[in-house]
Formats: C-alpha cells, sequence, structure tokens
C-alpha cells in the first residue's frame, strides 16, 4: 500500500474523523487535526531497512505521508536535504557535535515545500482545484509552484512587506497575488473573506491537516541520517511552530513503528524578540499564547502574532525539556554572516537565528559541549537580498 493513511484525530478533542473528505479544523472544538495512520500494519512492510534503496526526496517516507495514489505526486525533487556537520562553526563554540540541517536546498528554497507538496497533492486527490493561503512568503512560493506542478489555481495572500523573491516567484508560477496590510494575521482573515466568492480551500498552516504531514519528514530525516538516534537537541526558528510540532510527531510514529526509543531530543523553539509570543507564553507558564501586538522582525517567516498550534508547541517544549528564547534582530544578521563565513551555507534570517539561539544556551549552561544539536536552517538567505544588509 502507498499510503496508511487511517483517519484523522483531533489534537483537542481527540474526536475521529474520516480521512477521505476535505477537512479544516476540528468541526466540534476548533482545534488542529493530525492525520493518523496505521502504523501496527505500516511496520510489517515498511522498516528502516528499505530506505537506503529509496529516492533521496521526502517520498521515501509514502507509507506514512497522506496521498494515497501515487499519480498523484508530482514531485519537484522535496526533501531529504543535507544533515551537515558544521565543524568550524562547532568549534568556535566548543561543540564537537552540531548539525545543520540545510533546507536552503528545496525547491523554491525553503522547507515550505515540504508541507506545501503533501498538503497540495493531497488536496488534488480529495478533488479540490483551487487553493488560499495566507504566507510569510516561503509558504506562498511552494504553494504556487505545487500547485502548477499539478494544474491547480493558487491563491495567495501577503503582508505588504513580503521579501521580493517570494512575490516574483508566486507570479512566475502563475498564482494570483493579493497584498495585505499587516501581519500574517490580516493575510488570513482577508484569504477567508475572500475564499467562499473564489471557491478556494484553505491551506492555511495547521488548519488543514496536511502541511504538518510533510513538514514531519524532517523528523523522519533526522533520525535516519544520524543513524536512527535522536539528537540531543533541535533548535528551531518558531512562527507558526509547524515544523516543530511535525518533527515531534514524526518521533511518535517512528517510535510507534519500532524505528526508534522513547528518547527524545530538548526542543527549543526560537522567536525573534519583536515578535515571541511562544517564548512570553512559555516562560508565563500558560497553556496557550496571548497574541502578539505589532509583530516586528526581518525574519518574515517568524512575524505569526497568533501561532493556531500554540497550546501543541508550548506542550512540545515542556514535555521535552526544551525551552523558548528570543533573539534581536541584529543578533540574527550576525549569525546569517557568522553561519555562511564558517560553513558555506548562506542561511535565511530564520535559519540564522538558531545559532543565535544555541549561543543563548550555551550562555546559560543549558547545553553540554559534547551533545548533539541540529539547528535547523530553513531556508536560503537568496531569498532575502532585499532585506539583508550584510
Ligand atoms: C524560512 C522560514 N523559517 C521558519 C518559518 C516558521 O515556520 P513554522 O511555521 O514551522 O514555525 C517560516 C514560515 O514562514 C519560514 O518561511
Amino acid at each position: 500500500m502507498y499510503s496508511y493513511l487511517s483517519h484523522l484525530e483531533c489534537t483537542g478533542c481527540h474526536r475521529t474523523l474520516p480521512a477521505d473528505q476535505p477537512a479544516n479544523l476540528c468541526p466540534d472544538c476548533g482545534k488542529v487535526l493530525y492525520a493518523r495512520y496505521d502504523l501496527r500494519e505500516a511496520a510489517k512492510v515498511f522498516t528502516r531497512a528499505l530506505l537506503p534503496g529509496r529516492a533521496p526526496t521526502m517520498w521515501r517516507y509514502h507509507e506514512v505521508l497522506p496521498v494515497r495514489d501515487p499519480d498523484f505526486v508530482n514531485q519537484l525533487g522535496e526533501g531529504f536535504t543535507p544533515l551537515i556537520k558544521a565543524s568550524r562553526l562547532g568549534e568556535g563554540l566548543g561543540f564537537s557535535h552540531l548539525y545543520i540541517k540545510e533546507e536552503g536546498v528545496n525547491p523554491t528554497g525553503s522547507f515550505k515545500a515540504r508541507g506545501l507538496a503533501a498538503a497540495v497533492f493531497r488536496a488534488r486527490e480529495l478533488g479540490m482545484t483551487k487553493l488560499g493561503t495566507p504566507s510569510a512568503g516561503n509558504a506562498a512560493s511552494a504553494m504556487a509552484a505545487y500547485c502548477a506542478a499539478s494544474g491547480m489555481e493558487a491563491h495567495v495572500f501577503l503582508p505588504e512587506a513580503t521579501p521580493q523573491a517570494n512575490v516574483d516567484e508566486c507570479r512566475a508560477y502563475g498564482a494570483k497575488v493579493t497584498f495585505v496590510p499587516g501581519s500574517i494575521a490580516e493575510a488570513g482573515q482577508e484569504l477567508r473573506r475572500c475564499a467562499p466568492a473564489l471557491g478556494l480551500f484553505d491551506l492555511s498552516t495547521l488548519k488543514e491537516p496536511y502541511r504538518v504531514e510533510g513538514k514531519k519528514t524532517l523528523g523522519y530525516e533526522i533520525a535516519e541520517q544520524l543513524g536512527w538516534k535522536v539528537p540531543d537537541v533541535i533548535v528551531y526558528p518558531t512562527g507558526g511552530g509547524t515544523g516543530l510540532l511535525g518533527i515531534w510527531k514524526a518521533f511518535d510514529e517512528m517510535e510507534e513503528m519500532g524505528w526508534i526509543g522513547p528518547e527524545r531530543p530538548r526542543m527549543v523553539a526560537v522567536q525573534a524578540s519583536g515578535c515571541a509570543p511562544i517564548v512570553r507564553a512559555f516562560h508565563q507558564g500558560t497553556p496557550t499564547a496571548e497574541a502578539w501586538k505589532d509583530p516586528q522582525t526581518i525574519a518574515a517567516g517568524l512575524r505569526v502574532p497568533s501561532p493556531v498550534g500554540d497550546y501543541l508547541i508550548l506542550d512540545i517544549l515542556r514535555q521535552s525539556g526544551g525551552t523558548a528564547l528570543e533573539v534581536s534582530d541584529d543578533a540574527i544578521l550576525a549569525c546569517v554572516k557568522e553561519i555562511a563565513t564558517a560553513e558555506g551555507i548562506f542561511p535565511c534570517p530564520e535559519g540564522a537565528a538558531t545559532l543565535a539561539g544555541l549561543k543563548m544556551l550555551l550562555d546559560q549552561g543549558a547545553v553540554a559541549q559534547d551533545e548533539t544539536i541540529v539547528l535547523v536552517n530553513t531556508g536560503s538567505g537568496l531569498k532575502y537580498l532585499d532585506v539583508l544588509t550584510l
């Protein structure tokens, strides 16, 4: 079987729903729906030993991805990005096992390719033809590319301050671009206002169940690339937090299939000091995050004032013994330069924020220098040439 997808389950009230019809949030409690798989059956045939013989894309894990019919997978080579040992950077900071998961090499230059490939192909499989999303930029260009590859119509709703490369890409892929004053929150409101008249299915992150499925392949890859060990710490630049949730979900699924044990990394969310709702909530000890007023940062992907999955992110940070940190734009810019100079990787500002966060962990004594640490560089700096002054 290509996919062992079995049903959807609400992360709030645990209601189950059939998987083979379009779904957004839970119709009962309004919380995020997760895709569930028959992992017991999958594990009988889908083993770790199969993987070395498979192509180096995220579709090597297709049994635990939501697309049932491979004919809908109009892939562009997304995923299975390198996990690069950051030796020079590590040496400078005293770390012996520091890695960068280099997502800038994905189609459309960011990790958003993973989530949007899964969600767009699944939407096509479920019969949809017109999709809409609000986006800080990278999700929009990824959705536009996969809609083009699947012969679908893409409508993207972007804050006016979106980095130009994403806007140009969306237009090149034939998407309809609408600019909205404010942040991704206002862009989402505008999408919801326009969607009924335009006949759009809302592909906003976590408001449909499959973007997180694509992003979870980051977790499968990190474990596979470390020889089926999980690292001690994963530092993740958190906007909506979908990637962090996905990585955690992947670890739970792998444990259920007997691929890894119960060990988990400490999950660390890094946000920008001009938009840090999760950091504030984490330190206040609250289960959800209050919306951040007037979000400001050059790291466009971190300009998310009220993440839909706040309760899930906060729970994972606490359960894993991790933390949440905020870093300044100046620190982010310095770290873009530092990663590029030391490693030959030109990171996006969001990715660079993870290094700024790691330095804070080191100062706080919250990491040991012999621990295995993964920084997730979520995209390429080449997409931010108009906002980066180096
Ligand atoms: C480059 C980049 N990094 C990080 C993020 C935040 O992603 P997540 O929603 O998984 O927190 C985004 C989201 O737009 C992004 O574009």
